[in-house]
């Protein structure tokens, strides 16, 4: 097949363009920068913005599917602003539907988030869920894929945990309860191949995460002891966070603001892990220790 990938020059993209280029497929990155990421010969790359539907339209020419992987990062308050959530994920959607149906593409794979929501508690998960019923409403035939935060190599999820919670001593807004799924990105990528090459998922809603449920302080216990370091949590109650990072929000450039604030607040879990629709069981998955250990 014929398979372009919105995105594809990032952490999950450059992962999947080299499992579809594996499966035979013939794939073509598409991003604003996609020649300095880590793509496997015979990945073909196209310059474009998802912002600018003609910078992209000319990629979707001859695809049989595109899987949408565009993303600005929830972890960081984007320069721009959190409306810019909107921007990339909901409106960068719309472009991608536009071209994908003007092309004739059959079918979008669309990379969402645990809790897309458009009514949701932050910008990223509003945009995520407007995203969805773009792609819900547009005539092309869809999976929706929505993972809890994914690590591996080149992903920022440990880097980021390390940053936010230091050893030693870790002070952590509300004690670090926030709970999370973590999925490894070699165990996703080969669901979202599935996802691109068999028809049996169209019009599914995927919610992925890993073998455990972890809290942010068992996360920054893992990363560190890994290394040879303790965590010892100190709590931060979350209403002192909250003045924290709205103080940080209003200084231009800071990379956390209120939005990252209220991410912490919920829970990034699943009750309904659809692993096993992928012919995958919980039990199989790589834990973060493991990962962390190898
Ligand atoms: N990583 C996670 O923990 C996680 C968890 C849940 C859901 N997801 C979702 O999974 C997908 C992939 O995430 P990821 O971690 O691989 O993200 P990533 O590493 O940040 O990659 C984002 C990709 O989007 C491209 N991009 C950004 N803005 C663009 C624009 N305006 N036009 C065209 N391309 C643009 C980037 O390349 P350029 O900068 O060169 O344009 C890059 O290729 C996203 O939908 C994300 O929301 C990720």
């Amino acid at each position: 097949m014929e398979v372009l990938v919105t995105g594809g020059s990032g952490f999950v993209g450059s992962h999947l363009c080299r499992e579809l280029n594996e499966r035979g497929h013939s794939v073509t990155a598409l991003s604003r920068s996609p020649d300095v990421a880590d793509l496997p010969e015979g990945v073909d790359t196209a310059v474009g913005d998802v912002t600018a539907y003609d910078s992209i339209e000319g990629a979707f020419e001859g695809q049989d599917v595109v899987v949408n992987l565009v993303a600005l990062s929830p972890l960081f308050r984007p320069s721009g602003g959190d409306e810019m959530h909107d921007v990339v994920h909901r409106q960068g959607t719309e472009n991608v539907v536009e071209a994908a149906e003007a092309a004739g593409v059959e079918k979008l794979v669309q990379m969402s988030a645990l809790g897309a929501d458009p009514e949701g508690p932050t910008a990223y998960i509003r945009a995520k869920g407007r995203a969805e019923e773009v792609v819900r409403a547009s005539d092309l035939r869809y999976v929706i894929v929505r993972p809890s935060v994914v690590f591996g190599d080149s992903g920022e999820f440990v880097a980021f945990t390390k940053k936010l919670a230091p050893p030693y001593v870790t002070p952590l807004p509300g004690g670090g309860k926030t709970r999370f799924q973590p999925i490894w990105v070699g165990d996703l990528v080969p669901m979202l191949a599935d996802a691109v090459e068999d028809d049996a998922y169209d019009g599914g809603v995927y919610e992925i995460g890993g073998p455990e449920e972890l809290s942010l302080a068992d996360v920054a216990r893992a990363i560190h002891e890994a290394e040879g370091r303790s965590v010892n949590v100190l709590p931060v109650p979350m209403p002192v966070a909250k003045i924290g990072l709205s103080i940080l929000g209003a200084v231009p450039g800071a990379p956390m603001g209120p939005d990252q604030y209220r991410s912490l607040r919920f829970d990034n879990t699943t009750e309904h892990n659809d692993c096993e629709a992928f012919g995958v069981s919980e039990s199989e998955l790589k834990t973060l220790d493991e990962y962390l250990q190898e």
